[in-house]
């Protein structure tokens, strides 16, 4: 109820032109207990409505969502872990921070290559504060009419002060980015000081989390904004193991070196992972197997870290010969026949064969032969 009175209280205010406190109390309704907020929701049927739309492509600039916890969670550093820890204390704590001036802006930004989790990490927090998602693509935001993009970025950042929510821009480097390649130089500086402006404008309890995979092209005053700084990297071999076995489920593990696989998988990113196992999966029960088979998984990875790797490989040929010299340890002829329906004898054939790639295959297939 009294969440419900507070509710009304700040309706009250806001019809009566006092904005401010309007928002306060609303900010304050955001830090209580899910339960409250939602109780308040209900008691006005309120939801975001009339969502911005850019002026001349007449889309959508905002789409909003309600992340859930329960898909395959974020497995992240410790230290990196913590950090975001601190970042909720410091949204769920904001009033008792602030009495004694240590409380800092709820803004972050998460950093990283692409695939690395970043978007993920959003959800994860809007998640656990149970807050809507304000999910923002900034390269929606930008436009080629002159001042819209600065309007644009006005509506949303306005928009997102009608409730308490989680504001996300998401490639956040589009309107950094936007200042390198526009024709009007006047036009781009107009771009980032609004971007300086609208931060400004919002209550530093406002809940905005920002990703890039450039944080190199965000201006110096706008990476200053931000108190929690989150750099996303690719897993190192810890968490390599524990994002197949996470990403395996429910395929047991037993069957499966998991340290092997996380040792094949250095550089790879967690998207790439998640790739790899969920392909080897769908192969799994379209062929009615009960369980993953150890070979093709690790094929799927040897051709997934090619392809990164911007190796094209077009032919059963050339996979062949690439999974042979990546890790001739799991692709004897034996496994390679088997994999690609071949007999031994062709496989070595093809391992035989000149490459453009060389000797060193050539090589590496002829001790490989002598072996088997
Ligand atoms: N550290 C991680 N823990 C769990 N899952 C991860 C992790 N990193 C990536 N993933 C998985 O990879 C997929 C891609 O992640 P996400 O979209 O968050 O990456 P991103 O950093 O936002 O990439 P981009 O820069 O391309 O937008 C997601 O489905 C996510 O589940
Ligand atoms: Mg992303």
């Amino acid at each position: 109820m009294a969440s419900n009175y507070a509710g009304l209280l700040a309706d009250k205010l806001e019809s009566d032109g006092d904005k401010r406190q309007a928002r306060m109390i609303r900010e304050r309704l955001a830090r209580a207990p899910a339960a409250l907020a939602s109780a308040q929701d209900a008691a006005h049927g309120f939801s975001f409505s009339n969502l911005p739309t850019d002026g001349e492509s007449h889309l959508h600039t905002v789409d909003v969502s309600t992340p859930s916890l329960d898909k395959g969670s974020l497995l992240l550093p410790s230290a990196v872990e913590n950090r975001i820890q601190e970042f909720l204390a410091n949204i769920r704590r904001y009033d008792d921070l602030a009495r004694v001036g240590a409380a800092m802006p709820s803004r972050l930004l998460a950093y990283g290559p692409p695939g690395t989790g970043k978007t993920k990490l959003a959800r994860y927090i809007a998640g656990h504060l149970e807050l809507p998602l304000l999910t923002v693509r900034c390269d929606t935001l930008v436009s080629s009419l002159l001042g819209q993009t600065s309007r644009n970025l006005r509506r949303v950042f306005e928009y997102s002060q009608q409730r308490p929510c989680v504001l996300f821009l998401d490639e956040f480097d589009a309107l950094a980015g936007a200042r390198g390649n526009e024709r009007d130089v006047g036009e781009l500086q107009r771009v980032v000081i609004a971007l300086l402006q609208n931060i400004d404008a919002i209550p530093e309890s406002t809940i905005l989390v920002a990703a890039t995979n450039h944080d190199q092209l965000l201006d110096p005053a706008i990476w200053r904004r931000f108190s929690f700084r989150i750099p996303m990297a690719e897993p190192d071999l810890a968490l390599r193991r524990m994002l197949w076995k996470q990403y395996l489920e429910p395929f047991s593990a037993e069957q499966l070196d998991l340290d092997v696989l996380a040792q094949l998988s250095d550089g790879i990113t967690g998207a790439n992972i998640e790739q790899v196992c969920l392909d080897t999966k769908r192969g799994a029960v379209l062929s009615n197997a009960s369980s993953v088979d150890e070979n093709q998984l690790i094929r799927r990875l040897g051709l997934n870290l090619a392809l990164t790797g911007g190796r094209v490989l077009s032919t059963v040929e050339s996979e062949v010969r690439w999974l042979n010299g990546w890790a001739p340890k799991y692709f004897s002829l034996r496994t390679l026949g088997r994999l690609y329906d071949l007999s031994t004898r062709q496989i070595t054939k093809i391992l035989k064969e000149e490459t453009s790639s060389g000797p060193q295959e050539h090589a590496r297939a002829t001790a490989v032969e002598c072996e088997g």
